[in-house]
């Protein structure tokens, strides 16, 4: 396994289109290990495979902490959406920005695992969210398209959400 370097915007190969995937070969196993070790190096919760470089239809996602398996999805197909939702976005092509997007709250996707196997998951919330998000990057867009006005930087919307927890931890302890 090895880290594979992250492209980021302004690269021409997130605009890109990924080719569908025919066949499962030894480098593309290794190539899918290597997704997942550079999403953990960089504390990711998806990541396509063009944005390390390689135009293939493949995505993994590990959204672990909301109960989860770490999942890989070959040729992903959204075949249902319903419902909104809006939230703040980030990717690890467009380092230190964040921005709210709207996405549908749940959807059905259609992918194949790595023996190239058909399966079908339902996502909600975050997990639809990042299903939508890495979709987007097979077919060459970024999440930044879909923001209301302009990116913010990480930094000050964690800052912002920091100083609205203390507030309202002020309020209860005033017992408001
Ligand atoms: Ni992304």
């Amino acid at each position: 396994m090895a880290l594979r370097e992250v492209r980021t915007m302004g690269d021409p190969i997130l605009e890109k289109r990924s080719r569908e995937v025919t066949h499962v070969t030894e480098r593309m196993k290794e190539l899918i290990d290597d997704m997942f070790e550079t999403l953990y190096e960089q504390n990711g919760v998806g990541l396509s495979a063009v944005q390390v470089g390689v135009l293939k239809r493949i995505i993994t996602i590990d959204i672990s902490e909301e109960g989860n398996e770490p999942v890989v999805m070959i040729n992903p197909v959204i075949r249902e959406c319903d419902g909104e939702q809006e939230g703040y976005e980030g990717c690890l092509s467009v380092p230190g920005k964040t921005g709210r997007v709207k996405r549908p709250y749940h959807v059905v996707v259609d992918f194949l695992d790595e023996d190239l196997k058909p399966h079908s998951m339902e996502g909600d919330e975050v997990f639809a969210r990042c299903i939508c998000h890495e979709c987007d990057h097979l077919e060459g867009k970024l999440y930044v398209s879909l923001v209301d006005g302009p990116l913010q930087d990480v930094d000050d919307v964690e800052e912002e959400q920091e100083k609205r927890t203390k507030r309202k931890k002020m309020r209860v302890a005033k017992g408001r």
